[in-house]
């Protein structure tokens, strides 16, 4: 039994009797708050040394008071102990568990008790708080890492398992984190999709009982499903107002999130790769590192927490978030596969003529005997098609070197066409049943990264292109395939760790990769948006959020992705997709990272310098773009407008963007709106850019406004469908 005699009699309304055996049973008991600068979980453990998670949300005054806060808590005692910090299976609690395991002797149970913690200061910004577990029965423990960000106040969490069993333990669930929130009720903000439908948001109540978001799709992982969330507590918050916890998973493959409201209206939040089909066999003395659950949470809104994760993802995440990034023309829509040598060096020359820092070469320019003309072959044989680039890639480099451009190209180094020479050579590094008929994804099928030599052959894939062409400057790495009839060659009996084991050799090879070219621009691409997450992007300097470029889609999609990843890591493209006009589509692909796909040659006079324009605004403005904060001024979802800002450091500078995203008559933006971010004291002058050649702007010239008036009334930037895209530049008057 778990719990004590006392506690289990311990009377519904407390009295000042049983509030001293409360005291009492606390002096015996460990508090740990893990606390950063406004925010605090704290864990403590029972009279029976289980650790319990007994607080999440702001932090108190005064820590002494978190040990008090249990007992103001009635729990439903006998439906098993609820509030776990990580929920062991088969001994006393019942509700879902974190971990399950099979011990060496078979036996399904496990109890994991507190033996110590430690803190360790990492910086003045970092700490790493470590909880070691064990389970009283077996030689068998967990612990746990909580890795703070005081500042941005975010924390990683994740648990390394290990055991000295005489044998192999199976790991039947292993979860990064199970938190406990406490509230009196419960909304979630999930996010399915589909191939250019990325992001598709819903919010809603939750129930008692277990909601799960989860992915089983290998590779691609994100889909359907991505494995970012939000929870708000009391009651749905708003961009300002509301307690909100953003979370999501580091991990590039299939995931599992379980929010379970349990009867004593307990949230928990159990989030980890998911171990469908992964039990994974762990030796004696071997560690399991789960990957780490990353998380905020504000009680000013989704806006402040998201503010927080983006400032995190920025300093300590993505490759190089505080830095630069490359403009660039790529050639995708305009080309398809179907390109050569002639055409690409018209291609190098719009570059120059665009005005933007790089050429990015996409899919096609590959294979020999199955040469890519499609994407029916070829991937898996990563030399040049001499039919279409005789002289190779360098001369490509050597030709956008002459242009005073970069050069940057498209890889798609885990897959492979039946049709390649690779898949003849190497049938046993694909993924594949060895006695069903083989199902494809676009035509192919996933290399196996379990096994060390197809790790090895996947970073010479990049290493080659690297050696070769010392001047490369970018590479946008894709992935459209999911992981069908999951069996690997490589495995042999353990393939139930194939799912596990595959992410693990891709971040071995991006480790490789990043340890060799620490600094190079890499983009993260599966099909649009199907891997957008932390793992992958620890060695990603930004992600391509959608295929989908129509600027109306966009609108929302970006919207729904600043909320988990800053401005920065946004790959925004200006394509033909849509009916908006050039000055339309660019605007909104200045919200982050700005590139081209058009056909430069389509541009008229007007057209060119209206793109010249821009650039030369979103040169001046994208500090503030990329490395400021972002403010969501009004939300597509239910205004003609949607409106979204972002403010540099100092607050000298800002600039608001401004979208008609409803078609109906008379739509448009009747009453100011209101600015958010700015300084209150400074005054700051107004200026409408991105004017299309010809046209003037209807807010007025000489604009002086103090951050107050901006802040408290607003103005209004007279969209409407005659200006259905308006950006406002805002700089500080000294
Ligand atoms: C995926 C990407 C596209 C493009 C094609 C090339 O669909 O998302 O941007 O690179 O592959 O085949």
């Amino acid at each position: 039994m778990r719990r004590t005699q006392k506690k289990l009699i311990m009377p519904v309304c407390l009295t000042m009797a049983s509030m001293l055996a409360a005291a009492t049973s606390y002096a015996q008991t460990v508090t740990i708050p893990v606390e950063t600068q406004n925010n605090a979980l704290v864990l403590q453990t029972d009279g029976e040394k289980n650790l319990k998670m007994v607080y999440f949300g702001h932090k108190l005054g005064n820590a002494g008071e978190y040990q008090s806060i249990l007992s103001q808590y009635k729990q439903a005692d006998d439906s098993g102990v609820l509030n776990d910090a990580y929920m062991p299976s088969g001994s006393a609690s019942l509700a879902e568990p974190a971990i399950t395991v099979t011990h060496a002797d078979g036996n399904k149970s496990l109890n994991l008790v507190y033996v110590s913690h430690n803190v360790t200061k990492i910086d003045d910004d970092i700490s790493l708080l470590t909880v070691n577990l064990k389970d009283p029965a077996y030689p068998f423990e967990v612990t746990l890492y909580y890795k703070t960000y005081f500042k941005e106040d975010v924390t990683e969490q994740w648990s390394v398992i290990k055991h000295n069993e005489k044998g192999l333990v199976t790991l039947n669930k292993f979860a990064s984190a199970n938190l406990n929130l406490k509230g009196s009720g419960f909304w979630l903000k999930q996010y399915h999709g589909n191939w250019a439908m990325e992001m598709q948001p819903e919010e809603a109540k939750l129930t008692h009982g277990i909601k799960t978001i989860d992915s089983k799709l290998g590779t691609r992982a994100n889909l359907y499903e991505h494995s970012m969330f939000m929870v708000s507590m009391d009651q749905p918050a708003t961009e300002d107002e509301g307690k909100v916890m953003l979370g999501a998973l580091e991990w590039s493959g299939n995931f599992k999130i379980d929010l379970e409201l349990d009867v004593s209206n307990n949230l928990r939040v159990i989030a980890g790769i998911n171990n469908s089909a992964s039990e994974y066999h762990l030796k004696p003395a071997e560690d399991f590192t789960t990957p780490a659950f990353v998380y905020t949470y504000s009680d000013h809104g989704k806006g402040d927490a998201s503010r927080k994760l983006q400032r995190w993802a920025r300093k300590y995440k993505i490759v190089n978030g505080e830095g630069d990034r490359l403009t660039l023309l790529n050639n995708w829509e305009t080309t398809y596969f179907d390109f050569n040598e002639a055409k690409l060096a018209d291609l190098m020359k719009d570059t120059k003529k665009l005005g933007v820092d790089m050429f990015l070469l996409d899919d096609g320019w590959f294979g020999n005997s199955h040469p890519r003309n499609g994407d029916h072959a070829g991937l898996g044989d990563w030399q040049e098609n001499k039919q279409k680039l005789p002289n190779g890639i360098s001369s490509l480099v050597k030709e956008a070197t002459n242009n005073g451009v970069k050069f940057g190209i498209w890889i798609e180094p885990e897959m492979v066409n039946p049709a390649s020479d690779l898949y003849v050579k190497h049938p046993d590094w694909v993924i594949k049943q060895p006695n069903r008929p083989e199902k494809y994804f676009r035509n192919q099928l996933v290399l196996d990264l379990t096994n060390p030599q197809v790790q090895d052959f996947v970073y010479g894939v990049v290493d080659n292109l690297f050696t070769k062409n010392p001047t490369l400057a970018y590479i946008k790495w894709d992935c459209n395939a999911v992981i069908y009839n999951a069996y690997s060659a490589y495995l042999k009996k353990d393939q139930s760790h194939l799912y596990v084991d595959y992410v693990r050799g891709l971040y071995k090879v991006l480790e490789r990769v990043r340890a060799k070219y620490p600094k190079v621009p890499l983009m993260l691409c599966s099909g649009g948006g199907g891997r957008v997450d932390y793992g992958a992007l620890k060695y990603f300097t930004e992600f391509w959020p959608s295929d989908n470029t129509e600027p109306l889609e966009r609108v929302f999609i970006q919207w729904e992705y600043s909320f988990f990843y800053p401005a920065i890591t946004s790959s925004n493209h200006v394509t033909d997709w849509g009916k908006q006009p050039l000055k339309f589509r660019t605007d909104v692909a200045m919200m982050g990272k700005l590139g081209f796909d058009i056909v430069v040659g389509r541009l008229s006079e007007n057209d060119l310098a209206y793109v010249h324009g821009a650039l030369k605004s979103y040169d001046y403005l994208k500090d503030a773009i990329w490395h400021g904060d972002q403010y969501r001024l009004q939300s597509p979802w239910d205004n003609d407008a949607a409106s979204i800002m972002y403010v540099n450091d100092g607050k000298s500078k800002a600039v608001m963007f401004n979208y008609l995203v409803n078609n109906r008559y008379g739509a448009g933006t009747k009453v100011p709106i209101r600015l958010k971010g700015l300084d209150p004291q400074k005054k700051y002058s107004l200026k409408e850019i991105n004017l299309y050649p010809g046209s003037n702007s209807s807010i007025g010239n000489d604009l002086t406004f103090t951050g107050d008036f901006l802040m408290t009334v607003g103005i209004n930037p007279d969209v409407n469908s005659g200006r259905a895209s308006v950006v406002i530049e805002l700089d500080e008057v000294k």
